[in-house]
């Protein structure tokens, strides 16, 4: 339980504004990428429904764990490999220049995201950790799932379609979410492993 509340500690930076990253690039997308990206964002927003906002259910699942689901609360304890992930996510969404990797790097969390969340959720319900909790990384096996498909189809493939001369980018922005993620879980893991 230790390990699931600092592991929810580290990712808030991200998961308390999910989405919000991504959001920027709506306006520098046209066409099936840009009403693909729409679609999988309506879904993060909640539907029209305030209560299922991805990041309501985080703040939800922290309350379950015993945290502080105020913005910024876990900003002190953060490592800072945990911090680069969120600043890659500001970094890419705040220019257009690179909004190929912004996507690329949507994608990957999109793709990755439903088997990693089917583990977080046995996670949770082996704990107890509660609810809440459990229905966080539930929505996400299921929501995921959906958006895979919508990733890899509607937003890179429209973006590819065209503007191809994006391709590079599109990879160097799944390659370097690949990168941030390993180091985040090496140095988390490796604290644990070393009971710290
Ligand atoms: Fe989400
Ligand atoms: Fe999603």
């Amino acid at each position: 339980m230790w390990q699931l509340r600092e592991y929810a500690a580290q990712r808030s930076l991200y998961r308390l504004k999910e989405a919000d990253p991504h959001a920027w690039v709506l306006p520098r997308l046209w066409g099936r990428a840009k009403s693909g990206m729409a679609a999988v964002e309506f879904d993060e927003y909640g539907g029209g429904r305030p209560e299922r906002v991805h990041a309501r259910l985080f703040a939800d699942l922290m309350t379950d764990l015993g945290l502080d689901a105020t913005y910024g609360r876990s900003l002190n304890a953060a490592t800072a490999e945990a911090l680069a992930t969120v600043n890659l996510i500001s970094l890419l969404g705040l220019h257009r220049a690179l909004r190929g990797a912004l996507v690329g790097h949507f994608a990957a969390v999109e793709i990755t995201s439903a088997p990693a969340s089917r583990r977080l959720a046995e996670a949770m319900r082996r704990t107890g950790a509660g609810s809440a909790a459990e229905h966080f990384y539930d929505e996400h096996v299921e929501a995921d799932a959906v958006h895979e498909q919508v990733v890899r189809h509607d937003v890179i493939g429209g973006l590819l379609a065209e503007e191809p001369h994006l391709a590079p980018d599109v990879t160097f922005g799944i390659d370097v979410t690949g990168h941030l993620e390993d180091r985040f879980a090496d140095r988390l893991l490796g604290a644990w492993r070393a009971g710290q």
